[in-house]
């Protein structure tokens, strides 16, 4: 708040010497064009510095402070308040100003300039790092920080200044508001971003956001899903770190409980398959932990049956590709998920679903992915056979 009230008085005081000097060179420039001009990029600076929506209180507390709650407002306000004879007296002045005068007119231009977003980072992490800070200004702070780290290039300046430390220090904050954009701030930092991932994997990070996506504040724990599929997507050593961690563990348990946020439900559907899809890309023979969870197969093949559209068909993906992981077991889709069940009923409910025009092409290409995964799952189960047979053979022999 106080960086804001000094960044709207220095722009204050900047505007009148400005004026002044738009009155004195009225001939020679077109006054209206380099006001406007100064106007809108001072604004746009504004804007930016506002980050995400300003609340009433906000607002508010900008007032209390003596600063003006827009631009706009402090423009009508300095215009409304001259005396055009002071102007035209303030011009005369900035006229006969020494060189010395000049340059400080120059420094305080400089200063209006757009801070750089190195600076802008530098200062919201300056705030993290200070313990005597309001909360509320604590997550002003991540906020702009949220927003700054979007880019790859800031998101890669992020640990150099300390950042990473910082917000990672913050997942640790006793306020679940401050943990959550914590976590978001890192999903959004290490968003397809290898260099980032492998820093925030080395601070020790995951295990930490693993404990948080099981908080019983929800958004925070979805935040954390976020920022563990952000860290570890097509990043082989962070998924081996993810599986040390007993990651199907942490799926599990989410994908299992029935009563949990549907959206926890969806995030986790979407990195499990994200995860086989990978393993199978790779071609790598080593076993995922998932082959052999028999509780998590069935809790995604439950899935399928959701009232909600989109997590059934992210479902219904992952089961496919499940399906295709040479380690999974048929007969385990088969007797413990009781998957051609699950089919069948499926097939049922999306002919009804057909006969709806609202529905009709999600739930043809719903229809297609099923058949997809049934034809997937009974070669698998003829594939598996003779394997069986051969086993029980061995097992006479012995
Ligand atoms: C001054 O600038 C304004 C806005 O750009 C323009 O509409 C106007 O024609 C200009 N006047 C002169 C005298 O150049
Ligand atoms: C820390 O925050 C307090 C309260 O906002 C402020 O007075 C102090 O100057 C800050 N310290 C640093 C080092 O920024
Ligand atoms: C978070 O708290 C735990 C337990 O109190 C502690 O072991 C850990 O070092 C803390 N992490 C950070 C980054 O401060
Ligand atoms: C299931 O989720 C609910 C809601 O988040 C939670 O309160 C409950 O403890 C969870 N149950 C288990 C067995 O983890």
């Amino acid at each position: 708040m106080k960086r804001r009230a000094i960044f709207f008085s220095s722009i204050a005081a900047a505007m009148l010497v400005f004026m002044a000097a738009a009155v004195a060179g009225a001939e020679r420039e077109n006054k209206t064009s380099s006001l406007g001009a100064l106007w809108s990029s001072a604004k746009e600076e504004g804007d930016d510095l506002g980050g995400p929506p300003t609340t009433v209180q906000e607002e508010e507390e900008r007032h209390l402070d003596g600063g003006f709650s827009t631009l706009e407002g402090m423009l009508q306000w300095s215009i409304g308040h001259s005396d055009p004879e002071k102007l035209k007296e303030a011009a005369l002045d900035i006229e006969r100003l020494s060189s010395q005068d000049l340059k400080q007119r120059q420094e305080l231009m400089d200063k209006l300039k757009t801070p750089s977003d190195a600076e802008l980072m530098k200062i919201a992490i300056n705030d993290l790092n200070n313990l005597s800070i309001s909360l509320d200004d604590r997550h002003r702070a991540l906020q702009e920080l949220l927003i700054l780290v979007e880019p790859i290039d800031n998101a890669n300046e992020l640990h150099k200044l300390g950042g990473l430390t910082a917000v990672i220090k913050d997942l640790n904050h006793s306020n679940p508001d401050i943990r959550t954009i914590s976590a978001w701030i890192l999903g959004t930092a290490s968003q397809n971003n290898l260099f980032v991932q492998n820093q925030i994997l080395e601070l020790g990070t995951l295990a930490k956001l693993m404990e948080i996506a099981h908080s019983d504040f929800i958004e925070e724990a979805i935040k954390a899903l976020y920022a563990i599929s952000a860290l570890i997507r097509n990043n082989p050593e962070g998924q081996q770190l993810f599986y040390k961690e007993a990651g199907d563990l942490m799926l599990q348990k989410i994908l299992s409980n029935s009563s949990i946020d549907i959206r926890l439900h969806r995030k986790s559907v979407f990195l499990l398959a994200d995860l086989v899809d990978c393993q199978l890309q790779s071609r790598s023979d080593t076993q995922l932990p998932f082959s052999s969870n028999h509780i998590l197969l069935k809790s995604v093949v439950d899935l399928t049956a959701s009232a909600d559209l989109d997590l059934q068909e992210k479902a219904l993906y992952a089961v496919k590709s499940l399906l295709m992981l040479r380690s999974t077991d048929a007969l385990v889709f088969k007797d413990i998920c009781e998957l051609d069940l699950v089919l069948g009923r499926m097939k049922q409910q999306l002919l009804q679903l057909i006969l709806d025009d609202q529905y009709k092409e999600y739930a043809l290409d719903v229809e297609n992915l099923r058949k997809e995964v049934e034809l997937i799952f009974h070669r698998k189960l003829e594939k598996g056979k003779p394997t069986f047979t051969q086993q029980l053979g061995l097992t006479a022999l012995q």
